[in-house]
């Protein structure tokens, strides 16, 4: 089984249909964080449609910034444009919003509810270039598991 292979498997493991959505996606943070090398913070934002912003969610790694209005930084721009971004180099990236200040590298999935944006999850890193777009299908195969089977559970 390839390293992405078992991410999967722990990421289908750990999920629990018979607890609150929080408490999946707490356990899902800390699993994503040990799971991509290298990571120095793991979690998610949680997008206010009304507001048109981004709240933090469940994460692990440092206290981060807590709202993101729609288009900002990696994750509101990720949001606006409803793709995955790859960040090389946070600090070639316009509008980055660094809450951490030794993070050099980043990627944000956005999680998808049908047609609309739940949230992103988002990875940061001390190392430049650390993550690579086997990353980017493995977090948009997991942020695909969150939306099948968690958010169904919240309808
Ligand atoms: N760097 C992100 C902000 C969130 S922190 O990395 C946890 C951004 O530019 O959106």
């Amino acid at each position: 089984m390839n390293k992405y292979d078992e991410i999967i498997q722990k990421v289908n493991s750990i999920i629990n249909l018979d607890i609150p959505l929080i408490s999946n996606l707490s356990n899902l943070s800390r699993v994503i964080y040990e799971s991509f090398e290298n990571t120095c913070w793991a979690g998610f934002y949680l997008y206010n449609k009304e507001k048109e912003e981004l709240y933090l969610g469940p994460f692990q790694g440092p206290v981060a910034c807590t709202i993101i209005k729609n288009g900002r930084g990696v994750c509101g721009t990720s949001v606006e444009n409803k793709k995955s971004i790859l960040v090389e180099d946070v600090h070639k990236f316009k509008g980055h919003i660094a809450c951490y200040s030794l993070s050099l590298s980043e990627v944000v999935v956005p999680i998808f509810n049908g047609d609309d944006i739940f949230g992103v999850i988002d990875l940061d890193s001390t190392f430049l270039a650390n993550y690579t777009s086997d990353d980017v299908i493995a977090l948009e195969k997991i942020s695909k598991i969150i939306e099948l089977n968690l958010l169904k559970q919240e309808k």
